[in-house]
């Protein structure tokens, strides 16, 4: 939004937050012509440069490309038909079409998600303000909820007919809720990630995630040259404790498999240590306020399904909304929670499970040891289990919205 125009004072949807739920509902809803405006109370360039997911299920694509932000997508990203477990000596590829009836994902890192949906809104709005800061959403129970922001050094209001809030696991719009409304489930995780992004090529064609007596490692990629990698970490853990030789000789140790090569090292350009959890808030609204993404559910990131469940609560929201204009029906918004709900369970219940097969707690005992390996062995020798893991990394739930 270019300052000369004058600051919005109402609209029909306040969306607080300007990661990938808020954009892509914003986009979403000013493609079937429904008023809204975007607050975010940091600036672009912080919007823009957070490191996080990198993979999209098929189903975020297709709304990203509905939502016309597709197109550098669609040259550089990357389709990944399957990953590799590599555990207990094996190495195992898990094939996603033929166990799916031919989903797939896709690589496009969520930097860049987000650098195309701000262009794009830019562009062509609706209203995106920068460095606006929610501080209240008040009235949920009423027919105009207000959101009080704070924007260049004044305190402003924005009246709305509905607020969404995608301001992520430390919004404050979930806070705005009256007391002993929502009910909160959480899980927290006895080790963390050290993430790495690195100027050197994938030496591996596909993802590939591996459990090791020394600890989980994950390698992934950005594009042809840039490689991200993660190495599970005791929660706390300093990056600064983690020189570049002693990053790529553990990932080399914790990736061996018989025949694999070591990874191509290059400049680490980045590093930062990420703890892991689990949280649901339910239910997902109250009133005319709506929670979506992380504000309303974290999840550990070994499923890759942060921005994919972001992806699929708004896709249901702006669904809900068109219907509403349409037909004047609030059915759909009235059932958004439970609809989301069912994927949400779903994406943390597997979240949880790639998370605690995967990682080695340090105060596991040898018998849980085995009793992972038992799980990754399975899914190795029975098309059955590769099915299940398959379609839970794909997101493939035929009739699901
Ligand atoms: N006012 C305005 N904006 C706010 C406020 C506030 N009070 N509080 C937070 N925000 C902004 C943050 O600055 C951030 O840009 O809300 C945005 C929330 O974005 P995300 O945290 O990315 O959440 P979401 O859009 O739901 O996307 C989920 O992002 O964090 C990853 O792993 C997560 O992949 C998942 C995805
Ligand atoms: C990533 O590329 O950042 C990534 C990929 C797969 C995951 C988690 C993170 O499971």
């Amino acid at each position: 939004m270019d300052t000369a125009s004058p600051l919005p004072r109402r609209t029909r949807v306040g969306i607080v937050g300007a990661g990938p739920a808020g954009l892509l509902l914003a986009r979403l809803l000013h493609g079937r012509g429904i008023d809204c405006v975007v607050l975010e109370s940091r600036d672009r360039s912080y919007a823009e440069q957070r490191q996080r997911a990198g993979i999209l299920e098929q189903s975020a694509v297709d709304a990203l490309r509905a939502s016309g932000a597709g197109a550098r997508l669609d040259r550089e990203g990357i389709a990944h038909d399957g990953i590799e477990l590599r555990f207990d000596g094996r190495s195992h590829r898990v094939d996603f079409p033929s166990l799916t009836g031919g989903s797939r994902v896709w690589v496009y890192a969520q930097t860049e998600v987000v650098k195309d949906l701000i262009a794009l809104q830019l562009a062509e709005g609706p209203p995106l303000l920068f460095e606006a800061e929610a501080v209240s959403v008040s009235g949920a129970d009423t027919d105009r909820p207000v959101i009080g922001y704070r924007h260049g050094g004044a305190e402003r209001s924005l009246e709305c007919d509905y607020v969404v809030g995608c301001d992520g696991f430390h919004g404050v719009t979930r806070r705005s809720v009256p007391e002993g409304v929502l009910r909160s489930y959480s899980r927290t995780y006895p080790y963390s990630w050290l993430g790495i992004l690195a100027d050197a090529p994938p030496v591996y064609d596909e993802l590939i995630y591996a459990h090791s007596p020394r600890g989980f490692a994950l390698a992934s990629m950005r594009s042809p040259s840039v490689s991200r990698l993660y190495l599970q970490v005791p929660n706390g853990e300093d990056p600064a404790a983690w020189s570049d030789d002693r990053i790529w000789d553990e990932l080399d140790v914790r990736l061996a498999s018989a025949g694999s090569r070591k990874l191509e090292r290059g400049p680490i350009t980045a590093k930062s240590v990420l703890p892991m959890r689990s949280q649901v808030t339910e239910p997902m609204s109250h009133g005319r306020v709506f929670l979506a993404g992380d504000a309303a559910h974290i999840v550990p990131p070994t499923g890759a399904k942060g921005l994919n469940l972001a992806a699929a609560d708004v896709v249901v929201l702006a669904g809900a909304f068109a219907h509403l204009e349409r037909t004047g029906s609030s059915e759909l918004l009235d059932a958004y929670s439970e609809t989301c709900l069912r994927r949400v369970w779903r994406a943390e219940h597997f979240s949880y499970f790639m998370t605690t097969t995967l990682h080695t707690d340090p105060a596991q005992s040898a018998f849980e040891t085995r009793l992972q390996l038992a799980q990754l062995h399975r899914i190795a020798d029975s098309p059955h289990a590769a099915a299940e893991f398959a379609e839970n990394y794909t997101g493939h739930f035929p009739g699901w919205a």
